[in-house]
């Protein structure tokens, strides 16, 4: 199948209606659509569940389905093969990968993680399976603080891949993790000054950040948090304008939830008006069609790595359980 050049996204007939086809092709296959908030608005309507990391692996975990389809990138894709083995994940384009999973090499942590004896490795979820298999804990964005704060003061830690959430966490928990030099792209690309002009716009806007931003950012938001927790905050909140520090595809479910409020979403610092995540949005409705149709691009991993793997993902679903998240 010659997916790499789109041959059969060409191939597919105009006038088919994939919404129709792929709601048979779930059905007929027993197959769901995990998406992620960051994923198309058409991704989105079409899904089984959307959510952030957590609420996905958590939905990976438990669900009865043969087939997931997951509308999301590959460290998200692997995760959930991790933690439901015997299921077949697909994902639309194997080339959705991710800057900061990417900037944290295996064969470097491991020399990283041996130059610091004593520590606990907690790992954010957005790295590969090597990656996981060298930590003691994984975690994201939803449940990080309660994980970190569920350890003694004094026990010396680890935090990797992501240096921008890993320093917003030892600021608000006063810890002094040593934190792995990496992140990602599409949340330290906005520019503070650009988000200074928007305010200046904008004055009523509350300005919503997600906590992979840099410092200087966070320090000017009014609210940090998971892709979640904004879009709860979004839901509750009495004010009518936001602007949107983080990968601009969540806004359609904000938007949804709060038709009569205002999304803004905050410019980075090019050319570009919004910040899309050039790995999320290699999926399209049309590679989920042949994806299903096919039950190809499979994630295959060995039983052996998903064996190691699985153990901090599942500490941190117990974790996330007992915090109630
Ligand atoms: P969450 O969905 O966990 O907030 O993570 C954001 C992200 O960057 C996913 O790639
Ligand atoms: Fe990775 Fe950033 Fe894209 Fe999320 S938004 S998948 S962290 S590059």
């Amino acid at each position: 199948m010659n997916l790499e050049k789109g041959f059969l996204e060409k191939k597919i007939d105009p006038s088919l209606d994939l919404f129709k086809e792929i709601l048979h092709l779930k059905k007929t296959k027993n197959a769901i659509i995990l998406a992620h908030y960051y994923q198309n608005a058409d991704i989105q309507d079409i899904a089984d569940y959307i959510g952030d990391s957590l609420g996905l692996a958590q939905q990976a975990e438990k669900t009865k389905a043969d087939i997931i389809l997951f509308a999301g990138v590959h460290f998200m894709a692997e995760t959930a093969k991790i933690l439901n083995p015997k299921t077949k994940v697909l994902i639309p384009d194997l080339k959705a990968g991710c800057s900061l999973a990417d900037s944290c090499p295996p064969n470097e942590f491991a020399a990283f993680k041996a130059s610091h004896p004593n520590h606990v490795v907690l790992t954010y979820i957005n790295c590969t399976a090597d990656i996981k298999v060298l930590s003691d804990v994984i975690v994201t964005s939803t449940n990080a603080v309660q994980i970190v704060e569920s350890f003694p003061k004094d026990q010396k830690i680890i935090f990797a891949p992501d240096k921008n959430l890993g320093a917003y966490i030892n600021k608000i928990t006063g810890r002094n993790m040593v934190l792995w030099n990496g992140s990602c792209m599409v949340h330290e690309i906005f520019s503070l000054e650009k988000l200074i002009k928007l305010k200046a716009q904008y004055p009523k806007a509350l300005i919503l950040a997600h906590p992979e931003c840099e410092a200087p950012i966070l320090e000017y938001a009014d609210f940090i948090g998971s892709t979640t927790a904004i879009l709860n905050y979004s839901k509750t909140s009495d004010s009518k304008e936001f602007n949107v520090l983080t990968e601009s595809g969540i806004i359609h479910q904000k938007q949804k939830a709060s038709p009569n409020k205002t999304f803004i979403p905050a410019p980075p610092n090019n050319s570009c008006a919004c910040n899309d995540c050039p790995y999320m949005k290699l999926n399209t409705l049309e590679k989920i069609y042949i994806a299903l149709k096919y039950e190809q691009p499979e994630l295959l991993m060995s039983d052996e790595l998903i064996e190691k793997a699985r153990k901090p993902i599942v500490k941190m679903l117990e974790l996330s359980a007992k915090f109630g998240l």
